[in-house]
């Protein structure tokens, strides 16, 4: 099956009150551990490049690495670029073959974040390429750009209508406490998320998909594991699945988890390499960290996303 954008697969998650998990990739394992999952379950999904990821990778080996799990994977799965800052950086991965983009102009002010969306659909539609676009700003870390928790602010309900109508995107990321990366959540602090507002944008915006970014559930257990091999990570606090879950059933059809991967892949690595410190072939320490992605992804899939069997 080619790679398919996301126009279909978000529609039947809407329908069908589930979620696509859209996952970061940066390298191989990743990749082959995100397609690994979706393949045994049967679930679609959205594998996801930062500007970052792609300094990093380069656009060309990270395409046809999921060129690659395209060929293996016999399930819809879409590339899309993760917080595209630019028309230039969009338009550059849809001349490139991806098939979704996320065009972020959250950090603009409303009139030029609406200008910059216009501007890149109507680039990418013509292409057969979807268009994501954000609302509002969320708190954490993304490549280098820090938002500290009050310059985040809550998406306005009340602008859904107009954004969406005059931008023509397809889908619409929105801020309702999420944010990314692992400190989500000061120690002590109960997560709470505003379902109010991811309420009145789903009345607002009846059947259109909406996208939660900053999603990772910062699984206790890989932190544990970090700092019993030598990590020092301080109390970190995500999203709790039965928070996901509740959104998946609602208008959030894309949910958006690189975090996870991260805290799984390195607690693996540290762990293998406290138990084996004689071992130097990167084989060794990257299978188990392979393996440690399919499982995240597979639970994901199974018990959060409730994307199984969707494909
Ligand atoms: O939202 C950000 C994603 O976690 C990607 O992070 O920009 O460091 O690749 P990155
Ligand atoms: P996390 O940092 O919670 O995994 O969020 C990832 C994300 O939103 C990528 O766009
Ligand atoms: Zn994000």
């Amino acid at each position: 099956m080619p790679l398919v954008n996301t126009k279909d697969m978000l529609k039947k998650a809407y329908e069908g009150n589930y979620a696509i998990g859209a996952f970061n990739v940066n390298n191989m394992e990743i990749v082959q551990g995100i397609t690994k999952a979706c393949k045994e379950l049967n679930s679609p999904a959205i594998l996801q490049v930062s500007a970052g990821a792609r300094k990093y990778a380069n656009h060309t080996y990270l395409t046809k690495l999921v060129e690659a799990a395209v060929i293996e994977t016999p399930v819809p799965l879409a590339l899309h670029l993760d917080h595209g800052d630019s028309f230039e950086l969009c338009k550059s991965c849809i001349d490139g073959g991806f098939t979704s983009v996320m065009i972020d102009g959250s950090h603009l002010d409303y009139e030029d974040n609406i200008a910059l969306a216009k501007k890149v659909a109507e680039y990418a539609h013509p292409r057969g390429v979807e268009v994501e676009a954000e609302l509002g700003r969320l708190a954490g870390i993304e490549d280098d750009v820090n938002v500290s928790l009050d310059k985040a602010s809550y998406t306005d309900p009340a602008q859904v209508e107009d954004f969406v109508e005059r931008t023509g995107v397809d889908s619409l990321a929105i801020a309702i406490g999420t944010s990314h990366g692992a400190y989500k959540f000061k120690p002590g602090q109960k997560p709470q998320l505003r379902f109010d507002i991811l309420k009145e944008v789903e009345k607002r915006l009846p059947g259109f998909p909406i996208v939660l970014h900053g999603a990772s559930s910062v699984i206790p257990e890989f932190v544990e594991m970090i700092n019993a091999n030598g990590g020092q990570m301080p109390d970190a606090i995500g999203i709790p699945e039965e928070m996901l879950r509740e959104a998946a059933k609602m208008a959030v059809c894309k949910i958006n988890i690189d975090s996870d991967l991260r805290l799984a892949m390195t607690g693996t690595i540290r762990k293998y390499l406290n138990e084996n410190p004689s071992h130097f072939d990167p084989r060794q320490y990257l299978s188990p960290a392979r393996e440690a992605i399919y499982k995240i992804v597979s639970h994901k899939i199974s018990t959060v996303l409730g994307s199984a069997n969707k494909a």
